[in-house]
């Protein structure tokens, strides 16, 4: 696998390269509003079609799949044409579908707009669209040309949006690379008023360590896994209480935590960094009420699961994790609960 991810402060150095008879862009209508015009101003193509979705999940139905190969059908995208994915996970993840299936797949460039895209969604080629409560259960494989980061493009996101990445950019440091979480302790200011060079750190240090475990591991077949961290409790509380993914991961990653601690993995000061670094950070570790046990049965869908069994990441050290796929329903209810807001 290629490495080809670009980081920069502005589109300036977008270039695509002059083989393409089309360039179809897929874009929501939040990015449209505050990206578009500075990002097409760099397009060196005649031949440009675009597709806006509405902002947000619900964009990644079947239905807006198909309007989309129509779409491409109508404005003569062939083998030769390349699609852009602008904007964030939703459309990352939608456009790369389309990409990856449209002729049996047509060449893809990602960029992200979002914080949890530029550290996670844009990079390592995962595709996907939803059926009904069950998140990307249908999807690809499918690595982009490149991904091209924009790290400016972040000052136009709103506050929710912005923490929501920030809980996926702190997963890397509890799987991967303790000094990582100094790093981000250290720098948590510059961090919440988006100092660029900090973010520009932090998005290289993420997409290293992302295209190091990719690159070892494309299809998941064990250690990608550990990018789960959080995500596998996270997804049934983000659709029950309509939380932001990453805030729903970062919930998830405190229940992983308490498993953690309960069964004597890590020590308690270990867990009271979690807790404090998620303050900095103003990113919850806790929910509004939901049905737990709803939460269980949509956990035990994830499509991460093998032989009836959920895989959960739990923290076993400090920058260290491990697949479990023993841990009891009672045990996954009980942290679920003591996740709940009193
Ligand atoms: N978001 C987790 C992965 O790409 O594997």
């Amino acid at each position: 696998m290629e490495k080809s991810i670009i980081i920069d402060y502005n589109y300036n150095n977008f270039k695509l390269e002059n083989k393409y008879d089309k360039v179809l862009i897929i874009t929501d209508k939040n990015v449209h509003k505050y990206q578009f015009s500075n990002f097409i101003k760099n397009i060196n193509h005649s031949f440009i079609e675009v597709f806006i979705v509405e902002s947000g999940e619900e964009s990644k139905l079947l239905s807006i799949y198909e309007k989309i190969i129509k779409f491409c059908i109508k404005t003569n995208i062939t083998r030769k044409s390349l699609v852009v994915a602008l904007g964030g996970g939703v459309v990352g993840d939608l456009a790369g579908f389309v990409a990856s299936t449209y002729m049996r797949g047509i060449d893809l460039v990602q960029v992200p707009t979002t914080l949890l895209a530029q550290v996670d969604s844009s990079v390592g080629g995962k595709t996907g669209i939803n059926i009904g409560n069950i998140k990307n259960i249908i999807g690809t494989f499918y690595q982009p040309k490149f991904t091209y980061i924009n790290v400016n493009s972040l000052k136009s996101l709103n506050d929710k949006e912005y923490l929501g990445g920030l809980g996926e950019a702190l997963k890397y440091a509890f799987i991967y690379d303790y000094d990582f979480l100094k790093y981000i302790k250290n720098n948590s200011e510059s961090i919440l008023n988006k100092d660029e060079v900090v973010l520009f750190n932090i998005i290289k240090k993420c997409t290293d360590i992302k295209w190091e475990v990719v690159n070892k591991d494309e299809k998941e077949s064990g250690l990608r896994k550990i990018l789960n961290l959080g995500h596998t409790f996270g997804h049934g509380i983000e659709k029950l209480c309509n939380l932001s993914h990453g805030f729903a991961v970062n919930i998830g990653t405190n229940m992983a935590f308490m498993i953690a601690l309960d069964k004597g993995f890590i020590e308690e000061d270990y867990y009271e960094e979690f807790i404090s670094v998620s303050k900095l950070l103003n990113l919850p570790t806790k929910f509004e009420n939901a049905d737990i046990y709803e939460i269980l049965e949509i956990m035990k869908s994830d499509k991460k699961n093998s032989f009836g069994n959920i895989n959960l990441v739990i923290p076993v050290g400090r920058g260290k994790v491990k697949v479990f796929d023993d841990i009891k329903d009672d045990e996954i209810l009980d942290v679920i609960k003591r996740c709940i807001n009193a």
